[in-house]
């Protein structure tokens, strides 16, 4: 080993240790420089090591004052107990520090363009340029943590899978458009120019291409792309956990995964999840939350008053249902002295919020005392009054609010304000708010106290978690004016529905389920056809001729004619794994290195033009 290499890591060195010499490797995070002593604090991702630099040895010292932020340095010293008073509870090595005895530099740094500490009052960079330089950014200890999680996590899945029999399989990055409701990235070819290969939206098709292999139990942590419109739970390159099951019914996808979950739970934050999961049919969920991925940390259910809005004197509302609409509301509560009626008019902050969802407008009443109150209030005589307060469970101070318009309009206007209502209002806690405000009443107590901040332990009720289930087949897309997957092309219908696929498709249900975390859609899956027959009248209810299916999918559909097994499974968003068990709401924080909002890497600068010669060899000219 050579003299600068380090014996121990930042993050090691206890009382036990006290006496003895050492070498330490690592990046100085901070340096508090005083007439006749330097401290360095030295970090890796281990942990942070208070380093001393005394002013006896005049070369030394002088070498520490030019010192610089996120300089790399090797520091041989002795460890020895900090001064009485100057102990620190909140980190492992807070009760030695390292007296220099020789300092050497291995790297010196420029001043940043931000700083990679994170003190408590201390603002973060614009994540712009945090992205830029993210090598920088990925010092930080609380990126630097999250990494960590992801790598325990992913292990966590692979020892679960393995325990469970399955096998990890790799499937192609180069392949064929496997249809999942985006765009395709597509990679042109150079040997056959004029032709594509596909990157994988997931890798479906070969995992039920395994199953008819034999396989019978595989996963993969798969990387996935998509070109579609990014959200802050979306990325256009995002990592599924993968997995397919031969010979199962969905109990047995459902079993599986479960316990998955309960084990990541259990082992990341000590949560016990109460299996099994509570199960809402997709019809309920709509219903009810207005959102096929409800968020059950907090109750403001939907109420469908469109019998109660007929019978009252208001156009829009008696128009709506002689018209086959609907009207439902939300009931905030207490919410009366929240919102001024200027929020609540047409123009004002709640209209605008609806309007994001095509809602034509947002009718509202408060409830005064046992009076209702607001612009519709003169067209509900009392009676209609009283049954729409009993409806709503509207107490003194609440405020109801109501969308009129076709069923899919409602659903998802009012699942949208249900959820900004849910935060606006406060009405759950995120695990990771309450560990905040935890952590600081701790630190102060534990100080005042001396001794170790007690950890935080999340609750049960933070994480409220179900599956969806019973979704229809298909969705009739009105612009494209066909029907269209709502899974994927691959999914099976319910046995009982398999005969109206062409008379009836919009009432058929698919064998498709999802995992829903607090409101995200955290998995997706479903049992597959396994029978040609079925899987062609699928691909002729969406509007793709034998021959086009042929073309696309000839080797799946003869496959499924050689001997496929009855096989289902499901795909995790990993990423969405990371993000909540991490606590955060941002999926570029669980990502090393992340696309910003427009699928643009700011680091590298990708995407970029290519050489002249490059497109010539793909045989690609670029129109002016
Ligand atoms: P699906 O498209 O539902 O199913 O994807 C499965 C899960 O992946 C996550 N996810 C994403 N995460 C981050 N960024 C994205 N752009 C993104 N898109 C999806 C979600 C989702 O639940 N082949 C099927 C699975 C199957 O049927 O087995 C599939 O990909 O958490
Ligand atoms: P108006 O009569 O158009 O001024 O509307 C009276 C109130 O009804 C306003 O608060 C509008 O926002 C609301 N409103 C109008 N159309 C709808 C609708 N389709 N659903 C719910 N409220 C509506």
């Amino acid at each position: 080993m050579a003299d600068w290499q380090r014996t121990h890591t930042c993050g090691e060195l206890r009382d036990s240790h006290i006496g003895q010499t050492v070498t330490l490797n690592g990046w100085v995070l901070i340096t508090r420089n005083f007439p006749n002593q330097v401290f360095i604090d030295l970090r890796d991702r281990y942990g942070l090591t208070q380093v001393v630099v005394e002013d006896s040895d005049k070369a030394l010292f002088e070498l520490a004052n030019t010192v610089g932020r996120e300089y790399v340095l090797s520091v041989t010293g002795v460890v020895r107990k900090r001064i009485a008073g100057k102990e620190r509870s909140d980190i492992p090595t807070g009760q030695v520090e390292l007296e220099a005895k020789s300092v050497r530099v291995l790297n010196a740094s420029p001043p940043l363009p931000f700083s990679v500490t994170e003190f408590p009052d201390e603002e973060l960079a614009n994540e712009d340029l945090r992205l830029q330089y993210r090598y920088l950014d990925l010092r930080r200890r609380s990126i630097q943590q999250v990494l960590m999680l992801r790598h325990r996590i992913c292990k966590l899945i692979r020892d679960y899978m393995d325990a469970h029999g399955f096998l990890e399989m790799e499937t192609p990055l180069l392949g064929k458009s496997t249809p999942e409701g985006a765009r395709d990235y597509l990679v042109p070819s150079r040997v056959f120019n004029g032709e594509f290969f596909a990157l994988p939206q997931s890798p479906q098709l070969y995992k039920q291409l395994l199953m008819i292999s034999g396989y019978d139990r595989y996963f993969q942590i798969a990387r996935c792309l998509r070109d579609e419109d990014l959200r802050a739970d979306r990325q256009p390159e995002f990592t599924q956990l993968d997995v397919e099951m031969s010979f199962v019914e969905r109990e047995e996808v459902l079993g599986v995964m479960e316990g998955l979950a309960a084990d990541l739970l259990e082992k990341c934050l000590g949560v016990k999840l109460s299996l099994p999961l509570p199960r809402m049919s997709y019809k309920d969920a709509m219903l009810r939350f207005g959102s096929d991925k409800p968020d059950l940390r907090f109750g403001m259910e939907i109420a469908d008053v469109s019998d109660i809005a007929a019978e009252s004197e208001f156009k829009v509302f008696k128009d709506c249902v002689a018209g086959g609409g609907v009207v439902r509301g939300l009931c905030a509560k207490g919410a009366a002295d929240k919102f001024s009626n200027t929020d609540l008019k047409p123009g004002g902050k709640l209209a605008s919020f609806v309007a994001q969802y095509k809602a034509k407008g947002l009718a509202w009443m408060k409830v005064e005392g046992d009076k209702l109150t607001g612009s519709i209030e003169k067209f509900f005589p009392d009676a209609v009054k009283a049954k729409l307060k009993e409806r709503m469970g509207a107490q003194p101070g609440d405020v109801l609010l109501f969308v009129a318009d076709k069923e899919s309009v409602v659903c998802d206007a009012l699942g949208a304000l249900r959820s900004h209502l849910g935060s606006e209002l406060k009405l759950y806690k995120n695990w990771w708010d309450e560990k905040a405000e935890h952590d600081a009443v701790e630190e102060k107590t534990a100080k005042k106290e001396k001794r170790a901040p007690k950890p935080f332990v999340a609750k049960p009720e933070h994480f409220q978690m179900l599956w969806v289930l019973d979704f229809p087949m298909f969705a009739f897309d009105d612009e494209e004016k066909r029907w269209v997957a709502i899974h994927h092309p691959f999914t099976a219908p319910m046995d009982e529905d398999v005969d109206r696929m062409e008379s009836d498709p919009g009432t058929v249900r698919a064998k498709a389920y999802d995992m829903v975390l607090n409101g995200y859609e955290v998995g997706g899956g479903s049992i597959r056809i396994h029978r040609p027959d079925v899987q062609a009248t699928v691909f002729k209810m969406l509007g793709m001729s034998i021959e086009d299916a042929k073309a696309r999918f000839g080797f799946l559909l003869d496959a499924l004619q050689s001997g496929a097994p009855p096989h289902g499974g499901i795909a995790l968003g990993l990423d969405r794994w990371c993000m909540i068990l991490a606590g955060t709401t941002n999926i570029r924080d669980v990502i090393a290195f992340p696309k910003n909002q427009k699928a643009r890497d700011l680091m590298t600068g990708a995407p970029a033009t290519v050489e002249g010669r490059q497109l010539k060899e793909l045989g690609i000219e670029l129109k002016q």
